[in-house]
Formats: C-alpha cells, structure tokens, sequence
C-alpha cells in the first residue's frame, strides 16, 4: 500500500487529480479508460481539479467510462441528495464525459437484485474497471460497505449504520430521520477487482479509522482495511486525517514519498 500524506485537503486533491488526471491521458486511445467513482465530500477537491483541466484543455473525459461506487435506495435520479445527482451537479456537467458512458446504479429500481447483477455484469463487459477513487466512512467503510461487510462482497442492497446516517444527516437538512435506510452499493469485491484504487481521506474525523486501516489487521469492521490485500492500492491523506498514525508510520511513508530508502 502507498500511503501519501499532504499537509492539507487542498494539495491532496490537486495531487490525486494530476494523477488520475495522467492515467487518463496514458490509456491507449482507442481503449476507453474504465474509472470507478465515489461521492461524498471527500472527492469534492478533487472532481473540481479535474474540472479545472478539463476547462484548460489538459485532460478529456471522451475516452473515460465511469461506474459510481452507490446509490440510496428509494431516492430517484433528480433528487437533490441523490448520488446521481451529486454526480451531474459536481462533476459530469462540467466535462465532455459521453453520457451514455455514465453508470450509476438506480436507487428505484423495483428489483435491486437485478439491478445489482446487472451492475456487475455491466462492470464486466467493459473488461473490469482500471482505476477505482474512493473515500471512506468515518466507520473505516468503502463505498457503503459497512462493517461486519463480506470482504468478498459483490453489488447488492445494504442496511446502512446509525454512525453512517448520522454523518450523512449533513447533507439531509442535519435530519437523521430523512437519510435513506439502504443503499446499493459495489461491493468490497467489486473494489478490490479493480486494477488500481486511490482512496482519498482528509479530516480529523476519519483518524481513527485511518489508523485501523493502515495500522492494523484485515478487518470486515474496517471494510476499507481490505486495501492491505491489493496488488496496486493508494491512500492520499492529510495530516489531520494522518494524526493517529505512529510517528515511525508517518515518517515512514513520507521517506518514501521523498525517496529516500529507509
Ligand atoms: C458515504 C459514501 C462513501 C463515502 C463516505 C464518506 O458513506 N457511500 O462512498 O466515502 O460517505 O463521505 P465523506 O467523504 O462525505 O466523508
């Protein structure tokens, strides 16, 4: 695992976008790029670099495929706290992304085992994905991969935690009881298929699981702790969200960065 601190959110994201941004750029052109993507606060920094390229001429999205991490159930596609929504407000409306391109699962399906096989299968048609960003719950959870999740877990509905509608109430009018119960989220399999995975974490908030994470065992109560079994896996932090790492853990890491062979 490659673990990269930044001394803030903001030269995280820049840092994490120029590298997306790259992978982009080095796929063959006539192979589309397949890119897995989260929603939250978290990869806000980031889509908005992203869309700064894109205005500057620097990175196209023609050649980019996107399959979304989750959707809550029962809240459809123009529904301002929608993850469909959050995706067009925040990102595709400002690329030249070809909509038809675009993959989110359907929160109101009326068959969300369907929907979710379909999902995988959708995944696998496009040759599996090449690059999967994620952030992560406060929880230590990916995508809405919640603890106690199957460490091989596919697409499927899951019940979500009262910390996870707790923390996402922030988006709700900071009303616990309007934050959907369930989700359709990828599973930690789905992620871990991936080629690649960037995750990008910032805040105090996620320190402690953080710390499990990186610090600790392959855990299904920190789902995202899966990382420690992938060939090719990026954290990109900031220091608050790095303050519960040991000290020989931090400079480890930066060393690395620096490359200097410790
Ligand atoms: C939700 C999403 C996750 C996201 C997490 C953290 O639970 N399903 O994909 O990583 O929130 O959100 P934030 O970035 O706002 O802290």
């Amino acid at each position: 695992m490659r673990l990269v601190i930044h001394q803030n959110y903001e030269k995280a994201s820049l840092w994490a976008a120029n590298y997306i941004a790259g992978k982009i750029i080095s796929k063959k052109k006539n192979k589309p790029f397949i890119l897995g993507l989260p929603t939250g606060s978290s990869p806000l920094g980031i889509y908005s670099e992203l869309i700064k390229m894109y205005k500057d001429g620097k990175v196209s999205f023609k050649n980019v495929r996107t399959f979304n991490m989750d959707e809550y159930v029962g809240l459809s596609k123009d529904h301002p706290q929608s993850y469909h929504y959050f995706m067009f407000e925040n990102f595709f409306n400002h690329i030249d992304i070809n909509r038809k391109h675009i993959h989110i699962l359907d929160g109101m399906t009326k068959d969300a085992e369907k929907e979710c096989k379909q999902y995988e299968k959708a995944i696998n048609a496009e040759g599996g994905i090449d690059f999967f960003l994620g952030g992560m719950g406060s929880d230590g959870h990916i995508a809405f991969n919640e603890p106690g999740s199957s460490l091989v877990s596919r697409t499927r509905i899951k019940t979500l935690t009262e910390e996870t509608k707790r923390d996402n109430a922030r988006f709700f009018d900071g009303d616990i009881l309007k934050v959907p119960g369930t989700a359709l989220t990828v599973g930690v399999g789905t992620v871990m298929d991936a080629r690649e995975v960037m995750i990008i974490v910032n805040g105090r908030n996620k320190a402690r699981a953080l710390r499990a994470v990186v610090e600790e065992g392959i855990n299904h109560m920190w789902t995202l702790s899966c990382l420690q079994m992938h060939p090719k896996a990026t954290i990109v932090c900031d220091e608050e969200a790095a303050e519960k790492l040991s000290e020989e853990t931090i400079h480890y890491f930066k060393n690395m960065e620096k490359g200097i062979i410790c």
